[in-house]
């Protein structure tokens, strides 16, 4: 995980890499840390929190120089401290480094450094790697891109990194392996970050610097980009973005998270602009219908994916099955990529993930490709490495998302899912025509539900001032919200720190309902289609043995009324559909909770936006 930026120019550096920091501060935040070089000698400021204390303590200091990068730090090797704080120096001085990886085999080369003299100040696998740049340069008397060229060829793990040399301060050298690398392209400056939000001001045109390429980022000199294994020269691919600064600011909202809860019903409208035309009865998906064949003879269709990404896919398993009739299983990503899993040449995988930089799921994508699989990538961020490693995808258009916790990726996730399942199902005549029709129709109302959804906000934050000390939380769900159940319990656990477990509700009486006493809230998922009589029956049970319960119903309920202690309730729609309205409330409850609770709600305890670390 962590962030990298970086600029060289005629701009002051300090607060474009301060408000650079802010805005990547979702993929970590143990420490924060930046260096400049000022004409004459590099300044460094670094320390244990945030990026505003690294504000704070670089008041101190003047930091002026038009050449520096920063950090923000989610530790891997090393307690997060001062000291493991990034950037971090070679033993000369000379070179500094900041890193957004785990270089794996970092103890056998410390231990070869050690032998050779060098001294280590920190705990981190990155002073290593800057040590063995130094070693390299000064052995053979290399240039600094040549040294990092040589030294990565040595270096197994992850990496995106910038290196800079004090005795050369006019150039930066970056490379990436496994985590992303941008290079924003400005007239006579260059910004390079972890993503575009860095830069966007500044500039549109972006490069993504693909797997083992490296460059140097200098003034008065061409960009070059090679590849770092051998040495050949790579065409730069100039982007031009799409993001704007409106998109990653607050917007008036206390939390990104709260932002982005209610940016859904714009935000689906988006992922399925151009793509759905229910007056027409067409779903057209490019990515979907250049492929189609591919999809149609899929013996199955495998799903990889991690956390809220899982989730959209086992709702995604449901509706694809019930749909196109194809058989469909889904996959932790960290456990597929790890256990020889049977994939043949017919199989299509579809990877699931909001960032597209998930190791776990890259992993798994590389693995299904090299087993001959077609990979069909549903990512958010375009240009993500997942969505340049896959054969073909499809975008959510969520836009960004910022907050740990992931919202409008879930139901931007299920509206492109649901939109490929009902293209398969038209071209397999497996749905009637009027039941494509009519979902075609029922998904296009689904902003319209999800903006009445959101107006369950305040009971939500009722319900939230009663059940805010709890230390336990169980989710219930059948069907198309056994998955919202999961999704529920992990909103509530990584933002408030509350342990919580969702369950298929029929699964209580198989262990879980020995948990249910007058302490345990149990929420819900209680909507009027699916299998309302069999979760009316399970309230019963929890009812019974005190449970206290949060059931989340269709408007105009009457029978989950009378036997829950606290209902919210959600506008009509079909089964399969529902996930995308049901979890409204249920994000809701987790915000209200973790906000009352005084926890950060959109940088969680030990978490990171982006995990590009296994
Ligand atoms: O970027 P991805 O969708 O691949 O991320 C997968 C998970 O890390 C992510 O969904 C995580 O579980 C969120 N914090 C959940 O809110």
């Amino acid at each position: 995980m962590c962030g990298i930026v970086g600029y060289i120019g005629f701009r002051e550096a300090y607060p474009i890499i301060i408000k650079g920091l802010k805005r990547l501060e979702y993929r970590g935040y143990d420490s924060a840390g930046l260096i400049l070089f000022d004409g004459s000698d590099l300044k460094l400021s670094k320390t244990k929190g945030k990026v505003s204390d690294l504000e704070d303590i670089s008041k101190e200091i003047t930091l002026n120089g038009n050449i520096g990068m920063g950090h923000t730090r989610w530790a891997t090797h090393g307690v997060p401290n001062d000291v493991n704080s990034h950037p971090h120096l070679s033993n000369s001085g000379n070179l500094a480094i900041i890193h957004n990886g785990i270089i794996e085999n970092y103890a056998p080369l410390k231990k070869e450094l050690i032998k050779r003299g060098y001294i280590f100040h920190s705990d981190t696998d990155t002073e290593v790697l800057v040590n063995l740049i130094e070693e390299v340069q000064k052995k053979d008397n290399l240039k600094l891109g040549k040294a990092v060229q040589v030294a990565l060829n040595q270096v197994v793990g992850a990496y995106a990194i910038c290196v800079f040399d004090k005795k050369n301060p006019d150039e930066i050298i970056v490379a990436r392996l496994g985590s992303p690398l941008a290079i924003g392209v400005g007239e006579n400056e260059f910004f390079i970050a972890s993503d575009a939000s860095p830069f966007i001001e500044y500039t549109s045109n972006a490069i993504y610097l693909e797997d083992e390429e490296m460059a140097v980022v200098g003034l008065n000199k061409p960009l070059k980009i090679r590849k770092i294994k051998d040495d050949s020269l790579v065409d730069p691919y100039v982007q031009e973005l799409k993001m704007n600064l409106e998109q990653i600011e607050k917007g008036g909202y206390d939390h990104f998270m709260l932002k982005e809860i209610f940016e859904q019903p714009s935000v689906i409208k988006d992922t399925y602009r151009g793509r759905l035309h229910a007056n027409l009865g067409l779903i057209q998906m490019a990515g979907v219908e250049d492929n189609l064949e591919k999809f149609l003879n899929a013996e199955r269709i495998v799903i990889v994916a991690c956390g809220t990404s899982w989730h959209a896919g086992l709702v995604a398993e449901y509706i694809i099955e019930e749909f196109a009739r194809i058989s469909v299983e889904v996959e932790y990503a960290s456990e597929f990529r790890y256990r020889n899993p049977i994939i043949n040449k017919n199989d299509v995988v579809i990877a699931i993930s909001q960032s597209g930089e998930t190791a776990d799921t890259l992993a798994a994508i590389k693995l299904a490709k090299e087993k001959g699989a077609f990979v069909f990538g549903v990512c958010n961020v375009v240009g993500s490495s997942i969505s340049r490693e896959t054969h073909a995808g499809a975008y959510t258009h969520a836009g960004p998302e910022i907050g740990v916790a992931s919202t409008k990726a879930f139901t931007t996730q299920i509206t492109v899912l649901a939109m490929i399942a009902l293209r398969l199902a038209k071209a397999k005549g497996t749905l009637t025509n009027s039941d494509f029709h009519r979902y075609l129709q029922e998904l296009e109302l689904i902003p319209d539900k999800v903006a009445e959804a959101l107006g369950t906000n305040d009971k939500a934050k009722e319900i939230a001032t009663i059940f805010k000390d709890a230390p336990n939380c169980l989710y219930l769900g059948r069907g198309y919200n056994f998955p919202v159940a999961l999704e529920g319990a992990l909103k509530l656990k990584e933002i408030s720190y509350i342990h919580a477990e969702g369950y298929p509700a029929a699964e209580m009486k198989h262990g879980p309902i020995a948990l249910i006493d007058e302490h345990m809230p149990v929420v819900v998922i209680a909507p009027k289609q699916g299998h309302y009589d069999k979760v009316v029956s399970n309230i019963q049970e929890i009812k019974s043995r005190s449970g206290k319960i949060i059931a989340v119903v269709t408007k105009g309920d009457t029978q989950v009324r009378e036997l829950a202690d606290y209902v919210i309730e959600i506008p009509d729609t079909s089964d399969a559909l529902s996930p995308l309205l049901t979890t409204i409330p249920l994000q809701l409850l987790s915000y209200h909770i973790a906000v009352m609770r005084g926890c950060n709600v959109d940088q969680p305890r030990n978490l990171a936006k982006s995990v590009t670390v296994e």
